[in-house]
């Protein structure tokens, strides 16, 4: 059984933490105060630890925005190689909405990668709004495709085999080098959706 930790359970931490169970694997959430996630974790029959707890997965999701991110690497280096990372992040630069906040010839996941060298870092997660998560389709007709992208092999068909056992679609997007189109697709929806151009249960959608 795959393990799987959840760092932030908001909106899309709640809804991969459920995918996860729901595929069968053993799910940790880790929360930032004591208390929190304890519901969630009764309805998934989930483990929950404050920040700094062990990490008990193999596959550990970075389910916070991406300001947080450089804190919880620092608060789990120890723990973080032979891991799969999950980076999920938009690294929108809020004060402007009108940019990433990454290089432009790199990308929120290979800045985690350069950080945690011994880690295996995945993206996925970023181009479907939690709500197509939680309905399993965007918009009325789609089924919800997560993009997933790296260059660990392994890792990332251990992403797509957590997606699909838990209900959803998953397709291989390449190496980690496409985590910049992705996360320039993500930026690209978020900016659709505070437009009200398209709906926070739609979004892009993948067809074959
Ligand atoms: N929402 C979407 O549809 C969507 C789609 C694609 C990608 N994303 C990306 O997904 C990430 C999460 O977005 P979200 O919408 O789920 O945000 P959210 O609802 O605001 O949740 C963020 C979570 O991160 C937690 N957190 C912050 N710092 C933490 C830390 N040091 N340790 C543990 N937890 C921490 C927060 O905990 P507290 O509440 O206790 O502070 C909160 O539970 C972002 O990077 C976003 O860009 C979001």
């Amino acid at each position: 059984m795959t393990g799987v930790s959840i760092i932030g359970i908001g909106n899309m931490g709640a809804e991969i933490a459920r995918i996860a169970a729901k595929g069968g694997s053993a799910v940790q959430l880790i929360v930032t105060a004591e208390g929190k996630g304890v519901d969630l974790a009764n309805e998934l029959q989930a483990t929950v630890g404050v920040t700094g707890t062990t990490l008990t997965g193999d596959v550990v999701v970075l389910a916070v925005p991406y300001p947080a991110v450089e804190g919880i690497l620092d608060t789990y280096a120890d723990q973080l190689a032979g891991k799969t990372i999950v980076d999920i992040t938009n690294p929108v630069d809020f004060s402007t909405f009108d940019a990433l906040v990454v290089p432009a010839d790199s990308s929120a996941a290979a800045q985690i990668a350069g950080r945690v060298p011994g880690a295996k870092v995945v993206k996925a997660f970023n181009t479907t709004f939690a709500a197509t998560l939680a309905t399993g389709s965007v918009g009325e007709a789609a089924t919800t495709t997560v993009l997933v992208a790296g260059d660990d092999a392994a890792a990332k068909q251990q992403v797509i085999d957590l997606v699909q056992a838990g209900g959803l679609r998953a397709e291989d997007a390449g190496t980690l080098k496409r985590a910049r189109e992705l996360e320039s697709l993500g930026f690209l929806q978020l900016g659709l959706a505070v437009g009200e151009k398209v709906a926070w249960t739609g979004g892009f959608a993948v067809t074959r």
